[in-house]
């Protein structure tokens, strides 16, 4: 059984996936979620298609637990969640977990690994990013607007997985395994701490970063986080994050970023754990970073979300 917690867009993306593959599932959603999922595949996609995977809702959660013991004792128990619902959701659903089951982390920005390791201190964890795209106009409908590649990695494996490793590449196809998904994880951290501030702050597409006007600015975010992993021993150069960045500034140029998008619709971004924590990387190495403090302050100043979890 595999069990996606949240009814969010990149859940919705992995339940379509194991409906296709005949793979038993449950979304465990906040609260009563429809019985029934629309997914609708739109741009870069060829074939669009509706499907309609079964939908599991919270009130259906007894068959991932354990009848004697209530816990989640079998199949991977994926969290693909904004960064910022990491944690909170581990410590909901820890006591649940029997501790052979592996848990995977889908999300972008930062999250605070050492902190997940305490708070699961023997389950196996998959750290993952996606570049597949999804949005959902209501709660029971899911819009595809990219296919993506996804990128994993253990930050504990115990022993050997090869079973759910086989079934988590599956999901986001095509995964590929990094030992060290850190470095992984601080690249998109250069690109996502540049295009998301950026585009929310001048409430442009992804495209505009183009233009020479904001190329300084990308050049001095990217020099911070260059600094800040060159100090963590990964071997980056700056010329290496900056074509990167401006890469996918290029094949993303239509889109509008997901920080955009959660400053236009007054959603909580994901700011603390993009820029924030590379601000707060510079804090423990001394390494200044101003450039980063100043767009996590405007970014703080627009978001104009009032706060509910
Ligand atoms: N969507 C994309 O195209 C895309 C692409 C690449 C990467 N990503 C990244 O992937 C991550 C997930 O993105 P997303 O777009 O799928 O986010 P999302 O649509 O907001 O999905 C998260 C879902 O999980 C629910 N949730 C949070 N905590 C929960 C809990 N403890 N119990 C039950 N449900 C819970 C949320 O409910 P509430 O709404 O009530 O909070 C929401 O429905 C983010 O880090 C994002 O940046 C997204």
């Amino acid at each position: 059984m595999m069990n996606i917690l949240g009814n969010g867009a990149i859940g919705n993306l992995l339940a379509l996936q194991c409906h296709k593959l005949h793979l038993d599932y449950c979304i465990l959603a906040r609260s009563q979620a429809p019985t029934e999922l629309l997914c609708r595949a739109i741009e870069q996609t060829p074939q669009s298609h509706h499907s309609q995977p079964s939908f599991s809702t919270a009130t259906a959660l007894h068959p991932v637990y354990h009848q004697e013991t209530d816990s989640i004792d079998d199949g991977l128990f994926i969290l693909p969640l904004k960064a910022y619902q990491i944690i909170p959701a581990i410590e909901q659903y820890k006591a649940k977990l029997s501790p052979e089951v592996p848990v995977a982390l889908l999300h972008n920005g930062m999250v605070d690994q050492q902190h997940i390791l305490q708070l699961l201190p023997s389950n196996p964890i998959i750290v993952a990013t996606t570049s597949y795209g999804g949005f959902k106009p209501q709660p029971n409908k899911l819009n595809i607007t990219g296919i993506g590649a996804t990128q994993a990695g253990w930050l504990r494996n115990s022993v050997d997985n090869p079973y759910f490793q086989s079934i988590f590449e599956k999901l986001l196809p095509p995964c590929t395994w990094h030992s060290d998904i850190s470095l992984i994880l601080w690249r998109k951290l250069a690109v996502n701490a540049v295009i998301n501030p950026l585009t929310a702050i001048y409430n442009i597409p992804n495209g505009a970063l183009a233009q020479p006007q904001y190329h300084n600015t990308i050049m001095a975010i990217n020099a911070e986080i260059c600094t800040l992993m060159n100090r963590l021993e990964m071997p980056v150069t700056e010329q290496q994050l900056l074509s990167n960045c401006m890469s996918i500034i290029d094949k993303t140029a239509a889109n509008y970023s997901s920080m955009h998008q959660d400053v236009l619709h007054n959603r909580k971004t994901e700011i603390e754990n993009i820029n924030g924590y590379v601000v707060s990387q510079g804090k423990i190495l001394s390494i200044p970073t101003p450039i980063n403090s100043h767009l996590l302050e405007q970014v703080r100043k627009i978001e104009t979300y009032s706060g509910k979890k």
